[in-house]
């Protein structure tokens, strides 16, 4: 959602009502002169990276992407270790998996067997070497009594320095990151909110329309230093907003999409999608049904998160905010699968509070009367409606709704019919909306008038950048807003603005206290650290004195039969499989125990496989190794 299309609204009406002076900012055309982020070749071939994502009490997802040699058009090894300590000892977990160009050589492993609310560390190896160390930290079991979350969203990267990721991670001092959507922006370089100050240029430099467009757009972000560290120390519950595909997106197609110019939407929304799955850390709800997002998480008793997507799934287009098909009963901004899940979800939920992660404003924003925002709940009334009467119908409590999207930072009471807004009766929960990680506010003054005519909003910055604190414990749930000092250079700085609280039972806001402080568990954690460790000697499964080497395969490319020399360090089982490379196994067959020393072992072809690349693997009892072996 980019803001002018909000305050082109309330401007409107303000012509008629308001005193107040607004001031937009403007878009300066960049000059391309070379990239504005250096790789690091230290981390060759991790240049991005490694990422976390959505714990669970026993189980993470870890992610990485490696970058083959640029001639390199096969398939990848990649072995991967867990271990409770930084210097990898003490290793829980490891195995290894396949990645190829069918999947932009991204690495997803759901690690599990986990011990609830514990820090880990991982890393991967590829090509004789190790990627940089990460840190993730599994969510509580049963009892817990504090948890800290960032909430971040929108970062538009020619708009500033990441300096609000900077500064998360400085501080050391939560259990996860939330991330709100427009992880990415969808426009050409200088398209949307250039800082000419940063001298940062989006690649690709058009806007990103195909799939090999957003996977590039992915890979930039990721190698931007900041987003890299902040991924590298905290696990992260991501979703999309718009931009992710396109500005404005619905259902069936997108404000910034012509598909005149552009092409048929459902081609560059499937493109969008893949490219997010394949470059962030995500645990689906159903594993075959990856293009959706909607999902929950559960941190103990203390908290249950829902995720919703309120862009793609189900969303009807926007049409403003009044007449008779914004108010039809049908209109659907979840669509009626999700939003079936998701009241389920809500109702079934035993934990004390209930976390609504998702997009769009769902507390009513109007100015004279007249709902200015067609793309938030506000135009979908009907819908948001059921929601809220789900909610008090079964007594539900203790509902904190978390967005994004709009730039800005917004505390509101969510008002039922019958709400006081000197009291906070009758508010069914509350709303937290985070600012914008670098992407501006078109409107800078103006805050007066948005509280003035709307009592259940009790704090609004329309101006300034950076990121939410929330802290979570029994008694109350509290939202702190951190802006950062500048984003025209590189600089960690973010200073605390306002605290808002909702005690425990109450489901309205409160304020006056103080800036929340993180327990000491949190504030000693070890940070992985930025160093890489010599990986010349592969760890894990992959220790080569534990396992097998294929020396050859021939011949290689295979006709109808082919042999397999390799190398046993030790007495052991064997079992050859060949695997597609999308991870298909195409046979196994087991050749028993083996001697330690040379082997060959001669396999024949199903003369119906289709001719190409595949994976051979070996698999010992201690490991596997892979060879690939092209099928003609
Ligand atoms: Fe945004």
């Amino acid at each position: 959602m980019r803001f002018k299309e909000v305050f082109g609204a309330i401007l409107i009406v303000c012509t008629f009502i308001c005193t107040t002076n607004f001031t937009y900012s403007q878009s300066k055309t960049p000059i391309r002169t070379a990239s504005s982020i250096q790789l690091n070749a230290s981390l060759k071939p991790f240049y991005h990276g490694v990422a976390s994502g959505d714990p669970i009490a026993d189980a993470v997802i870890i992610w990485t992407r490696v970058t083959p040699d640029s001639n390199f058009t096969g398939a990848v090894v990649v072995s991967w270790s867990l271990a409770s300590d930084t210097g990898m000892t003490q290793i829980v977990q490891n195995g290894s998996m396949i990645t190829d160009a069918s999947r932009d050589y991204t690495v997803h492993v759901d690690v599990t067997g986990l011990q609830p609310d514990s820090y880990y560390y991982y890393e991967f190896s590829a090509l004789g070497k190790c990627s940089v160390r990460g840190r993730t930290k599994t969510a509580p079991q049963g009892d817990a009594d504090s948890l800290r979350f960032a909430l971040i969203s929108c970062a538009s990267f020619e708009s500033g320095f990441f300096n609000a990721y900077a500064s998360i991670t400085e501080h050391n001092d939560i259990d996860a990151v939330i991330h709100l959507g427009d992880y990415i922006y969808e426009y050409e370089s200088g398209g949307y909110g250039f800082n000419p100050a940063t001298g940062r240029l989006s690649e690709p430099a058009n806007e990103i329309i195909s799939l090999a467009d957003y996977r590039t757009r992915f890979s930039h972000y990721h190698l931007d230093k900041d987003l890299r560290n902040l991924h590298q120390q905290y696990p992260f519950m991501v979703i999309w907003d718009d931009h992710e595909t396109a500005d404005n997106a619905w259902r069936n197609g997108a404000g910034n999409h012509d598909p005149a110019t552009e092409g048929p939407w459902p081609i560059r929304k499937s493109a969008a999608i893949q490219a997010y799955n394949e470059w962030l850390p995500l645990r689906y709800r159903d594993p075959l049904h990856k293009d959706e997002i909607f999902r929950k998480v559960q941190y103990g008793d203390l908290c249950e998160l829902f995720f919703l997507d309120t862009r793609l799934h189900g969303r009807d287009q926007q049409m403003g905010t009044t007449g008779t098909q914004v108010n039809s009963p049908s209109r659907t901004l979840l669509g009626a699968d999700q939003f079936e899940w998701f009241t389920d979800a809500l109702k079934s939920s035993q934990a004390q509070w209930k976390v609504i992660t998702q997009q769009v404003m769902i507390a009513p924003l109007k100015i004279a009367g007249i709902a200015v925002n067609e793309d938030q709940w506000d135009g979908y009334p009907a819908e948001r409606r059921k929601i809220f009467d789900t909610i008090s119908t079964h007594n539900i409590s203790n509902i904190v709704v978390l967005t994004g999207d709009i730039h800005t930072s917004w505390a509101n009471d969510i008002p039922d019919s019958n709400y006081n807004a000197s009291t906070g009766a009758g508010s069914l929960g509350v709303e937290f909306v985070a600012p914008g990680v670098t992407s501006p506010s078109e409107l800078t003054t103006g805050a007066p008038i948005i509280l003035a005519a709307n009592e259940h909003i009790k704090y609004v910055n329309l101006s300034e950048n950076g990121y939410v604190i929330m802290d979570v414990n029994k008694t109350r749930t509290q939202a702190d807003w951190y802006y950062v000092v500048t984003l025209d250079s590189s600089n960690s700085t973010a200073l605390p603005a306002q605290s808002l609280f909702v005690n425990d039972g109450d489901g309205f806001l409160s304020s006056g206290g103080a800036v929340s402080v993180a327990n000491a568990e949190l504030l000693s954690a070890i940070q992985a650290p930025a160093g890489i460790r010599s990986c010349i000697q592969v760890v894990g499964s992959e220790d080569l004195s534990n396992a097998s080497v294929i020396l050859g395969v021939y011949p290689n490319p295979i006709d109808d039969h082919f042999t397999v020399h390799y190398y046993m360090e030790q007495a052991q089982e064997v079992q050859v499989s060949l695997f597609a490379l999308d991870g298909r196994e195409i046979f196994r067959t087991s050749i028993g125990r083996q001697n330690p020393g040379l082997h060959r072992s001669r396999f024949s072809v199903d003369e119906d496989l289709t001719g190409g690349l595949y994976i051979l693997e070996i698999k010992t009892g201690t490991g596997k190794t892979h060879a690939k072996v092209l099928i003609q």
